[in-house]
């Protein structure tokens, strides 16, 4: 196995991905590198297989309380059956948890089976609001990628630039998110932003610490891109000045890697102090196929699986309760303010 330093990346060649202790060692040089190119495609089985020898699976807490029909009802209908929509496009995969593709191929039915939209998007993370342990994204091109980009910002680096008094203040800052009705791409369709929303801010002012670290101890920003309200305890107006300072140390050519896809290659991807983009426009019609598995890293680094609980108001709330606090929020917005209708409603559902 080699190791070849690209920007800010690095791509992994001589590796068998159909070798699983070849494949334990790419996870070491994931959880150090963040954003990892192997110039070569497996079955979607064994992207699947891959992750399960890192770590658990990964899915949002939103998502999974829905798809488990923990969290039922006519006002979550809509997101339960886009959801479906997506699952069933790796059908064909016996466990599934944490895979989808990447696409905007309609089913019979006429609806996307891909998690996101055409057009290109803007700088994201999966999931950027959640106090959450170190989470890594398999992405593999299967067909109709030539001539589209992702790029990939890993903050490591430009992190170890910045001076004393950024280092201290980024180490005591917490970011708060809202979600933002979806700029991160501006041809998002309505079930879609249901699903990127239920996926990156389900609730106002979650909050997650600035810095972050992989599952190996390498320190960068969760940078805050779309959805950033403020950071705690700044107005708004200081916070995106801050926030405007970082970018500017950050946003520079020699931290961003731009992979050129071809079909049949596989990018593996840090998600917590690492953004990604795509550049490219993706018009409907587009064939343009990926398939993407999402994992912790805990079964090589113990300890780092999924977190029990995320970050509101300055206090831990346990996954069942956010779900609860969610639900509520999801009714008033569906039912308005006819709590009463709205149980009704929900019993009979
Ligand atoms: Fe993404």
């Amino acid at each position: 196995m080699e190791v070849l330093a690209l920007n800010n990346a690095v791509e992994v060649q001589d590796v068998d991905l159909n070798d699983d202790k070849a494949c334990l060692e790419l996870g070491h040089i994931l959880a150090d590198k963040s954003v990892v190119f192997v110039d070569q495609s497996v079955t979607e089985q064994r992207l699947f297989d891959i992750h399960s020898l890192w770590g658990a699976p990964c899915k949002a807490i939103l998502h999974r309380y829905v798809g488990e029909q923990r969290l039922t009802g006519r006002h979550w209908r809509g997101l339960l059956l886009n959801l479906g929509y997506i699952s069933s496009a790796v059908d064909h995969i016996a466990e599934k948890a944490g895979m989808s593709r990447v696409s905007y191929q309609r089913n019979a039915k006429g609806k996307p089976t891909g998690v996101f939209t055409n057009g290109e998007l803007d700088w994201h993370s999966d999931q950027q609001s959640y106090h959450d342990n170190h989470r890594v994204v398999g992405l593999m091109s299967l067909w109709g990628c030539e001539g589209s980009q992702t790029t990939f910002l890993c903050t490591a680096a430009p992190y170890e630039t910045l001076n004393q008094d950024d280092v201290t203040m980024v180490n005591e800052l917490t970011t708060v998110w809202n979600w933002d009705g979806g700029t991160m791409s501006a041809d998002l369709i309505d079930s879609q932003k249901e699903i990127v929303r239920y996926n990156m801010v389900p609730y106002p002012e979650m909050e997650c610490a600035l810095v972050d670290q992989t599952a190996s101890g390498v320190k960068g920003l969760r940078f805050p891109s779309h959805c950033f309200s403020h950071f705690k305890g700044m107005s708004r107006k200081e916070s995106l000045k801050y926030r405007a300072h970082l970018w500017d140390q950050i946003n520079k050519p020699e931290y961003i890697y731009t992979h050129n896809w071809k079909d049949n290659q596989t990018m593996f991807m840090d998600q917590n102090i690492t953004l990604h983009a795509r550049p490219t426009n993706v018009k409907d019609g587009d064939s343009r196929t990926l398939s993407r598995m999402i994992s912790y890293l805990d079964k090589l680094y113990p300890g780092n699986g999924p977190a029990d609980h995320v970050l509101y108001d300055g206090r831990k709330v346990g996954h069942a309760e956010f779900a609860a606090m969610v639900d509520a929020q999801r009714r008033k917005e569906y039912f308005g303010d006819a709590p009463l209708n709205a149980s009704k409603i929900l019993e009979s559902a």
